[in-house]
């Protein structure tokens, strides 16, 4: 049995406008997707999916991926998770030249599932590198994020960037645009994070974006001052000391971004009014700043408070189901 891992993610800055070629600053964050992977001595695939959101969901089937069965799932989201570990298995399959490899599958994760904190991302990272070590291949972190992204884009209908597959295979902060993507050094940052027990369809999402862009120059225009807010917050990343605390001053500017990055993704439509509630309760409880993460609709927003103060005030945020800090991550896809 090979046992592998990665990490989750929150967007600094820059999702959405990364779609479109503008660049991105996903940190990852220690909330980790765990796949076991046995090879078998048939085709088949057996799936265990554990404790797939915060509510615990689990669900069996076998059959190979391309003729898998109808099963009982019982959440759609798990369904989706499911068919990011039938991407994964066939992107290990090509990888090792073995398309008749069958494996028996067990999935935790501790990241909740569709919520902007790349749940998906995360496990098929670690299913693509526990399932090539299992067949005596090992990849380097690119060629998982490499991979990934193949299994993203085809499970996603082509509507994916590099930028979450990239994060989590890697680890600490990166920065995407296009297909140029890599590591950047960045203090450790005091991430809040605040959950509303929801989740957003990031096809459905991505595609109301597209169509506002096509529609309205000013909404092409928004898009291009997300990638403007971006570059800032590079250069600010860029000159601060990675080994140090950050000061209260850079943490400002940075937070300001933030929330300039937020009302933007606001303005195209893919905030929710549990998103700008937590938002705007961590804002009054003196957070630096806070913004969604990831798709939208629902899901996570990530604020910016060494104190407790932020974290204690989302508890009692209506409309927020948790709330939680996370560490950024430094280390990518690893096995256990
Ligand atoms: C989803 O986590 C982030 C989006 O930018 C889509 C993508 O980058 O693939 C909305």
């Amino acid at each position: 049995m090979t046992v592998s891992s990665a990490p989750g993610k929150v967007y600094l800055f820059g999702e959405h406008a990364v779609v479109y070629g503008e660049p991105a600053i996903p940190c990852a964050v220690e909330r980790r997707a765990t796949v076991s992977v046995t090879a078998r001595d048939d085709d088949h695939v057996r799936v265990r999916a554990e404790d797939l959101s915060l509510n615990g969901f689990t669900v069996e089937y076998s059959g190979s991926t391309s003729d898998r069965p109808d099963v009982d799932v019982p959440a759609p989201l798990v369904e989706a998770a499911v068919g990011y570990i039938d991407a994964a298995v066939e992107q290990a399959r090509d990888a090792a030249d073995a398309p008749d490899a069958g494996f028996d599958i067990t999935v935790q994760s501790d990241i909740p599932l569709g919520a902007g904190l790349g749940s998906s991302a995360a496990v098929v990272v670690a299913g693509i590198d526990a399932a090539t070590r299992e067949l005596g291949v090992e990849l380097s972190p690119r060629e998982i994020a490499d991979r990934a992204y193949q299994a993203e884009y085809e499970v996603q209908d082509g509507q994916a960037s590099r930028a979450d597959t990239f994060c989590c295979a890697m680890g600490g902060a990166v920065r995407v645009e296009g297909d140029d993507c890599r590591t950047i050094d960045a203090p450790a940052l005091p991430f809040v994070i605040g959950f509303d027990g929801g989740a957003g369809d990031t096809g459905t999402l991505v595609a109301g974006v597209r169509d506002l862009r096509e529609q309205y120059d000013f909404a092409a225009d928004t898009v291009e001052t997300i990638g403007d807010i971006v570059r800032r917050g590079e250069t600010l990343l860029a000159d601060a000391d990675p080994d140090e605390d950050p000061s209260d001053e850079f943490l400002s500017e940075l937070g300001g971004f933030m929330n300039f990055n937020h009302g933007l993704l606001e303005a195209l439509g893919v905030s929710s009014r549990s998103l700008d509630s937590m938002v705007w309760s961590a804002r009054e409880a003196g957070a630096h700043g806070a913004k969604l993460t990831g798709a939208g609709g629902g899901g996570c927003i990530v604020a910016i408070d060494p104190t407790p103060e932020t974290m204690t005030a989302l508890r009692f945020t209506p409309g927020c189901e948790d709330a939680f800090r996370a560490e950024l991550a430094t280390e990518g896809v690893r096995v256990e």
